[in-house]
């Protein structure tokens, strides 16, 4: 399968920068803990934390949506061995990609059920035209087409995680 490019590693790179500096504003002087989804979002992570000049932690959750055999609704299962301590953080979830929603909504919750001061999301891209759970990420850095994108953290059967660009999937 061909990956052709959508979004290149210069402009993903000028994007997080900025992201950064909005994320340095809002959070001077809070105690800040980023909460990756994994895997998605590592390579993400890391350049975003780079570019951010105040002090943070960075902390993990991984989740899996099992669809139920008899109805269409996902349940979103969260991998308690990761357990991120946020009680009394200000927390930024940071995800690949918001899709339906589904995942990003119910991981709020759950950080909010740990006893987070706070919780907003931040992620690399949306996609238009799928949300079928109405969340509004506070930080987002590109919004794209209803296409299967791969690259830059996003996978297609694990594969293409590592490229260092945002492509779409062609047959
Ligand atoms: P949501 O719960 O439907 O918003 O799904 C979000 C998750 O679906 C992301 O964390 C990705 O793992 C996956 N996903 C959604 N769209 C794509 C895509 O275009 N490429 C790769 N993964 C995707
Ligand atoms: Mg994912």
């Amino acid at each position: 399968m061909a990956v052709e490019p959508l979004i290149d590693e210069s402009s993903i790179q000028h994007r997080l920068e900025a992201m950064g500096r909005e994320i340095e504003d809002d959070y001077r002087d809070k105690p800040l803990t980023i909460v990756a989804v994994l895997t998605g979002s590592l390579i993400a992570l890391a350049d975003l934390v780079r570019r951010i000049r105040i002090p943070l932690r960075i902390a993990l959750v991984q989740a899996s949506s099992y669809r139920g055999k008899t109805t269409t609704a996902t349940t979103l299962v969260v991998n308690e061995a990761f357990a991120p301590d946020v009680a009394g953080r200000d927390v930024l979830l940071l995800d690949d990609i918001l899709d339906t929603g589904q995942t990003l909504s119910a991981l709020v919750q759950h950080i909010e059920d740990r006893g987070a001061a706070s919780v907003r999301t931040a992620v690399l891209l949306r996609k238009i035209g799928r949300q079928i759970v109405p969340i509004e990420p506070d930080y987002c850095g590109f919004v794209i087409p209803d296409v299967f994108v791969v690259g830059y953290g996003l996978d297609y059967n694990d594969d293409y995680r590592h490229l260092p660009f945002v492509g779409v999937l062609r047959e």
